[in-house]
C-alpha cells in the first residue's frame, strides 16, 4: 500500500486545463450582469483576467480567484503553480499584489505535511509576489484543489484590459507554450525529468518583472495566457477589442519536448474545449500540426500576450533583452474579426 496518496493521478485535466470550457462560460454569462457602479472600471462587461474597482484618483483595486487541482504530483510545486497562476492575474491587470487568501480542498487521507508543503510553496510566492497570504478556507474534497483569492493596487489610468487592442499594433507573448503538452507527455513517459523541469520553472516564474519592463511602454492590450490556450486567450483579445489577430506560426515558442509530445499525437482535455470555443472564428489552414497543437494547448501560469503600437516595438524588446526576459513577437493586429494564422 501506498503511504502518500498521489496527488495529480493519471488524469491530464489538473492545472489550468481544468478550467470551465470557455463557451460554456460564455453561454453561463451571457445576459449575467449585477447592476455595475461607476466605480466598477472592469466587471463582467466585458469580463476580463480579474474585475477591477475604482476607490479615488489615485487607486484602483483589482480582484481576482483562480484555483484548480493538481497537474504535478509535487505537493511544494502544485502549490507555488497554483500561487503564482492566480497572482498573474493581478500583473496582467497592470497592477502589483497586496493581499491573498487560500482557498483550499483536500481529502483528508492526505498527509498533513503534503498539505502543509502546498501552503509553504504558495505562501513563498505570495511573499515574492510582494503581497501577503493572511488566511483562507479549507474543505474536504476527495480531488484536491488549490489556489487563492488576491487583491491587488493599480492606478486607474494604468488598467490593461483584453479588450482594447488596436489595429497596428504587434502582438508579443512573454513565456513560451507548450506547458499542457510537456506534462502530458511525462505522464506518459515520452518525455523525461528535464523537460518536466523546464516546464517546472516557467510555471512557478511570476509575469511580475515581465510586467514592470512592459508598463513604460503603456500598451494597447494585455492578458495572460492560460487554460483557453493561446488561440482562445487571442480570440478574446480580438472579439472583444473588434480586430483580427495573426498570428505568425513560425513564430510561436514552444518549451523543449512540447512539440515532440504533439508530433506523437498526444492531447490533453482542453485541447478539444479550446477548439469548439473558437470554432468558426480561427482559420488555421496551412498551419503545421504540431504548432496547431501547441497553439490550443491550454497552459498554466503562462505568459503575458501582448498588444503594443508598432512604433515601440524596437525599443521595448531591447529593454526585455537588457533585463534577460524572455520575449517573443509572435503577429500582429488587423482591422477586421478572428484569428488567422501567417
Ligand atoms: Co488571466
Ligand atoms: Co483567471
Amino acid at each position: 500500500m501506498e503511504t502518500t496518496a498521489r496527488l495529480a493521478g493519471l488524469e491530464a485535466g489538473g492545472g489550468c486545463a481544468a478550467k470551465y470550457a470557455a463557451g460554456r462560460l460564455e453561454e453561463l454569462l451571457a445576459g449575467f450582469a449585477p447592476a455595475a457602479p461607476e466605480n466598477l472600471l472592469v466587471g463582467l462587461s466585458p469580463a476580463d483576467d480579474a474585475a477591477v474597482y475604482r476607490l479615488d484618483d489615485e487607486r484602483a483595486l483589482i480582484f481576482t480567484t483562480d484555483f484548480f487541482p493538481p497537474m504535478v504530483d509535487d505537493p511544494a510545486l502544485f502549490g507555488a503553480v497554483a500561487a503564482v497562476n492566480a497572482l498573474n492575474d493581478v500583473f496582467a491587470m497592470g497592477g502589483k499584489p497586496l493581499l491573498a487568501l487560500s482557498i483550499a480542498a483536500f481529502p483528508e487521507e492526505l498527509p498533513i505535511g503534503d498539505v502543509r508543503a502546498v501552503f509553504d510553496a504558495a505562501s513563498a510566492k505570495v511573499t515574492e509576489a510582494g503581497a501577503v497570504l493572511a488566511g483562507g478556507h479549507t474543505i474536504r474534497d476527495d480531488e484536491p484543489k488549490y489556489g487563492l483569492a488576491v487583491i491587488g493596487m493599480a492606478h486607474p489610468e494604468g488598467i490593461w484590459r483584453k479588450s482594447t487592442a488596436q489595429a497596428g499594433d504587434a502582438l508579443y507573448l512573454t513565456k513560451p507554450l507548450g506547458t499542457g503538452l510537456v506534462l502530458t507527455g511525462v505522464r506518459k513517459r515520452v518525455l523525461r525529468e528535464e523537460e518536466l523541469q523546464s516546464a517546472a520553472a516557467l510555471m512557478t516564474d511570476l509575469n511580475d518583472r515581465a510586467a514592470d519592463a512592459l508598463r513604460p511602454f503603456e500598451p494597447n492590450a494585455v492578458t495572460d495566457v492560460t487554460g483557453f490556450g493561446l488561440v482562445g486567450h487571442a480570440h478574446e483579445m480580438a472579439q472583444r477589442s473588434g480586430v483580427r489577430i495573426v498570428l505568425e506560426g513560425a513564430a510561436l515558442p514552444a518549451l523543449p519536448g512540447a512539440l515532440t509530445v504533439a508530433r506523437r499525437g498526444l492531447r490533453t482535455g482542453g485541447d478539444l474545449r479550446n477548439r469548439e470555443f473558437v470554432a468558426g472564428a480561427a482559420a488555421l489552414d496551412g498551419l503545421p500540426s504540431e504548432l496547431d497543437v501547441l497553439a490550443f494547448d491550454p497552459q498554466t501560469a503562462g505568459g503575458l500576450l501582448v498588444s503594443l503600437p508598432a512604433a515601440k516595438t524596437a525599443v521595448f524588446e531591447a529593454a526585455f533583452s537588457s533585463g534577460g526576459l524572455f520575449l517573443a513577437r509572435i503577429g500582429s493586429v488587423e482591422a477586421g474579426t478572428g484569428v488567422g494564422f501567417a
